[in-house]
């Protein structure tokens, strides 16, 4: 057992929580990932309407008795999706953690924090750590150069972030961005952090609901096997590297803008990839961990390895070095 204060906060049995993934967080998984002792996070807006949340709030809580969450991430669009009743959704399913990400959360995080729910914000930045516990925020999750999804514009690695943040943040802190076992959960700890956040890594597990082909196709990826989009735009994103991806560094290279890029990069082309299996139709996120990531294993094969390699780490490796 390792116990931190994650652990402690909230309530779970290992420093391991599964961030909010797009199309991926559903019952399934988080309910797996709760049920193995680690904090899954379902994604909001993976549903199409705050009903549909609920319902799948609903059809977690049926498969696990263990706590979890809901992820909402916070999109700068100009057509925002309706927040406030997806909150409502959260509020009312009796969910009490919740996982922000994304663009100035402050409104959802006071409402959050008026019920009596725990909220882990996600950043990428030090100094948008500290804003996040100005705000009021429970802990923090602090995402690496080396993640999936959204690294931001610093491009500051885990090895930096994470102990810079440690020195400043006070609440407990979720290292996040890279990391796939044993030995990155350790580092994590030894770096000051609290716990790891893992996306990737359980992408490709028995309970994650995409196409056995993309699980397949990040075991076959190595740590090379990344693009990041969007760079020219100032709103990053780091996905696995495909045809498309290539595409889309190519036009923004040749001074294209987003609406040259848009069809190739729709976030339904993307659902398409973990539905049918294909790999090469759409921009799908997967982080630098794939060259970690060797094997299918089920969300407990998963979670009781890491824990029990990092024991050993810490036990057989590490504590007779010291003289
Ligand atoms: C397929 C996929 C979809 C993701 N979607 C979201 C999302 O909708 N909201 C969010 O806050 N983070 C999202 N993330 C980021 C993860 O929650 C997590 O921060 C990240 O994957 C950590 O890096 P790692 O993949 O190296 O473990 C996504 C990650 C993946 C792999």
């Amino acid at each position: 057992m390792i116990k931190t204060r994650f652990t402690e906060m909230f309530g779970v049995q290992h420093p391991i929580a599964q961030g909010g993934m797009q199309w991926v967080g559903r019952a399934g998984l988080v309910s797996a990932v709760a049920n193995a002792g680690a904090l899954g996070f379902l994604t909001a807006l993976t549903q199409p309407t705050p009903e549909d949340l609920a319902k799948e709030i609903k059809r977690t809580r049926e498969m696990t008795d263990k706590p979890f969450g809901v992820n909402l991430t916070i999109l700068p669009t100009i057509k925002p999706p309706p927040y406030a009743e997806y909150r409502s959704a959260i509020i009312e399913g009796g969910i009490k953690i919740v996982e922000t990400a994304g663009y100035k959360p402050q409104e959802h995080v006071d409402e959050f924090k008026k019920h009596g729910i725990k909220v882990i914000h996600k950043c990428t930045a030090v100094r948008h750590a500290l804003s996040a516990e100005r705000m009021g925020v429970d802990a923090i999750s602090i995402d690496g150069f080396e993640c999936a999804g959204h690294p931001g514009e610093d491009d500051i690695p885990g090895l930096i972030l994470i102990p810079c943040a440690a020195d400043k943040v006070k609440i407990p802190m979720l290292a996040s961005g890279g990391f796939g076992d044993a030995r990155g959960l350790v580092a994590a700890l030894a770096l000051g952090a609290d716990g790891i956040n893992m996306g990737t890594r359980f992408l490709a597990t028995k309970e994650s609901p995409i196409h056995e082909k993309i699980k397949e196709q990040i075991v076959a990826n190595d740590e090379r096997a990344t693009d990041l989009i969007f760079r020219t735009m100032k709103n990053t994103a780091r996905m696995a590297k495909n045809t498309i991806s290539q595409k889309v560094i190519e036009i923004e290279k040749a001074g294209g803008k987003f609406e040259d890029v848009r069809e190739l990069v729709s976030g339904q082309r993307g659902k398409v990839v973990y539905e049918k299996g294909d790999p090469e139709y759409g921009v799908w996120s997967a982080g630098m961990v794939q060259g970690l990531i060797h094997d299918i294993p089920s969300v407990q094969e998963l979670v009781d390895r890491i824990v029990t390699e990092a024991e050993a780490l810490i036990r057989k490796r590490l504590d007779v070095m010291v003289g």
